[in-house]
């Protein structure tokens, strides 16, 4: 099994895997039996996944449709749509492919990948495209072996885990004549895509969409809210891998490459439109329960917050402090933050 991929092994801004426990123990304190749960800004997926066991009914949702291909494969895979000796077989020839000089090695080849892996992913794209194309393998096992390249591209990519910037270095060793590490050794390491490890159980239902207009025709027991809460755009921050997936080829700008993706910015994120967005949001939600993540660093103030909530229902606040890496400047200082969980009952 060493060769098998679990949802959370992926480096993601604000991934709420860590949190897990501290999740299950305040939303479960106050909902008892789940019907529908829904994961709004679901990003990797993992708090959608865990409450698969305590939910009938799970409704996932994110404004990347990386995240969505990502999301659909781990939960709503099921024995009907897709065949897990297929895939293991597909992946195996997909690992075995020579590379390609198309779109990703002409434009990422030097600088987020080494030149033989950035034309080892385009020529698994490709091939990807090609098995749908030919209908050797169904739109849902379409979703898994894309999901397995996302996450073996993430693995080899030449950055911090985060796509608005690429590490210097690329061709020289990864330690220099100190010892300091200069370049993360995966990124020589040859493109590998895994087997995903899938479970199956309740209904899963997978949008692409922004929030704010998809709120208008979902409803649930649990509405679990993580949105973006500082300025960093998820969009710039994963252009490569939304590229990849998205598999437009669009031209690309700047020293970043990245593509034209201004319908792909969230308002969670600009600071003059974020505190109206959640009002909307939070107004039109229909849900009981209504559970809002968001940390102590974040651009819409703590007093903000609670207002727009208290007017839904009485509020309850949950804390963790939680350490993260980084001060925001470069510094790979460890330091604590809170991590607060707002919940409100809705009359
Ligand atoms: C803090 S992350 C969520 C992390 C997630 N809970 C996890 O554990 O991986 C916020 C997510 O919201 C998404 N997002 C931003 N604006 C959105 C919107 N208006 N509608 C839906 N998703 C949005 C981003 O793409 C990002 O994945």
């Amino acid at each position: 099994m060493t060769d098998s991929l679990n949802i959370q092994n992926r480096k993601y801004l604000g991934s709420k895997f860590r949190l897990l426990d501290f999740l299950e123990r305040a939303i479960r304190s106050q909902t008892g039996a789940i019907g529908t749960f829904i994961d709004g800004f679901s990003g990797t997926g993992v708090v959608a996944h865990h409450f698969r066991k305590f939910a009938g009914r799970i409704i996932a949702n994110d404004l990347l449709y990386s995240n969505y291909i990502v999301n659909r494969a781990f939960l709503k895979t099921t024995q009907d749509n897709a065949s897990p000796d297929k895939l293991t077989r597909l992946i195996d020839g997909l690992n075995q492919m020579r590379p390609i000089r198309g779109y990703v090695y002409q434009n990422f080849g030097g600088t987020y990948f080494s030149h033989d892996n950035a034309g080892r992913i385009d020529a698994v794209r490709t091939r990807i495209e090609d098995l749908y194309r030919d209908g050797i393998c169904t739109e849902q096992e379409h979703c898994v072996l894309l999901t397995s390249l996302i996450y073996a591209v993430d693995k080899v990519g030449n950055t911090v885990g985060q796509y608005d910037a690429f590490l210097k270095h690329l061709g020289k060793e990864s330690y220099d004549d100190q010892g300091k590490h200069r370049i993360d050794s995966n990124v020589y390491k040859k493109l590998h895509l895994k087997v995903l490890l899938l479970s199956f159980g309740n209904h899963c239902d997978v949008y692409n969409e922004d929030l704010n207009s998809l709120i208008h025709r979902i409803k649930g027991d649990v509405l679990y809210l993580d949105p973006p809460y500082n300025g960093r755009q998820y969009v710039d921050c994963y252009h490569v891998l939304e590229n990849i997936a998205r598999w437009e080829k669009p031209p690309l700008q700047g020293k970043t490459k990245k593509f034209e993706r201004s319908h792909l910015k969230s308002r969670y994120s600009r600071k003059r439109e974020c505190i109206q967005a959640l009002e909307d949001l939070i107004q039109n939600a229909r849900a009981k329960h209504i559970f809002l993540s968001y940390n102590s660093e974040g651009i819409i103030p703590e007093n903000v917050l609670s207002t727009i909530l208290r007017k839904r229902g009485k509020l309850k606040v949950f804390a963790t402090s939680y350490p993260v890496f980084g001060n925001g400047a470069g510094r790979a200082v460890k330091r604590e933050i809170e991590e607060r969980l707002f919940y409100c009952k809705s009359a």
